[in-house]
């Protein structure tokens, strides 16, 4: 149980310690508040653990090394936990049997209490199509400035994503990806090349950042539901598509229900 917990705070403790951490620019003031609630609700910072293990596995940024390993599963589990305890292996770089790096993220299963993923500035290019499949209580998920191109399916419980700096593209995002993520809060996929806004947007989404981008074009119910113009989607306050090629002003019917315009280019 310490283990699992350890494994979340691991991954997230990684990305902070991370030196090149500084060079990153949030593009939003919120981002950081929100990080900040979200660990105040899930209390990480409580979980006793001392400095000496978390730099153990102090991988980032060199990199090299970011196979996930999977918890025990042996009937001996109870003692591999202890053991596990003093030396985490989440990413473990040493362990003979794991393949040479080939900055592929691997399959985790049973992580039933890991909540948060940060792999913030790694060398990430491809996940496995099952990576976050058996994350039942996965929240937040932050693969921020890697080399990303497909994203795997994801689990619908996530709260909080953010895949920006990568290099999502035209096929990048599976069709409606997040239609059924009803506790999605802010997805921010900033600095990527994709070409068109992920569609449906589930309905208490509050903040959708795109800018820079490759996105020409939207459509008219892209956002509203120019059926219904009771319709109104009061959640989604915070939409950046500033820095892609796309004119606003094409279309005047798809701002309607919202509570704020988009910022974009509107000439
Ligand atoms: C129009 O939208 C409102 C608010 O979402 C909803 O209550 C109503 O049922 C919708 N009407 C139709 C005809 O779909
Ligand atoms: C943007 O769209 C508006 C409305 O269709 C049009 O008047 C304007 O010329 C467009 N601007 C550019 C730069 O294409």
């Amino acid at each position: 149980m310490l283990a699992r917990l350890v494994l979340g705070l691991v991954i997230f403790d990684a990305a902070v310690t991370a030196p090149t951490l500084e060079l990153i620019n949030y593009d939003s003031e919120t981002y950081d508040a929100t990080l900040e609630e979200l660990d105040n609700l899930y209390n990480y910072e409580n979980v006793p653990i001392d400095q000496a293990e978390i730099e153990i596995v102090t991988v980032m940024p060199s990199g090299n090394k970011e196979l996930l390993t999977p918890p025990p599963q042996t009937e001996d589990a109870q003692e591999e936990e202890e053991e596990e305890e003093s030396t985490p292996r989440l990413i473990d770089g040493s362990s003979p049997q794991e393949p040479e790096f080939t900055g592929v993220l691997g399959p985790h299963t049973n992580e039933d209490d890991l909540r948060r993923i940060d792999l913030t500035s790694n060398l990430i290019s491809e996940i496995d199509e099952d990576a976050f499949q058996k994350l039942p209580q996965l929240r937040e998920l932050v693969l921020r400035d890697n080399k990303i191109r497909q994203l795997p399916e994801l689990p619908t419980t996530l709260m909080f994503i953010d895949i920006s700096h990568n290099r999502l593209g035209k096929k990048g995002i599976k069709q409606e990806a997040f239609k059924d993520m009803y506790d999605l809060h802010h997805l921010y996929l900033t600095d990527n090349n994709l070409d068109h806004i992920p569609l449906p947007l589930p309905e208490n989404l509050r903040a959708l950042h795109l800018q820079n981008n490759n996105i020409l074009q939207m459509h008219e119910d892209t956002f509203c539901n120019v059926k219904n113009l009771t319709y109104i989607r009061k959640a989604l306050e915070d939409i950046r598509l500033d820095g892609n090629p796309i004119n606003l002003s094409k279309t005047p019917q798809a701002y309607m229900c919202l509570p704020r315009l988009p910022v974009g280019s509107l000439v």
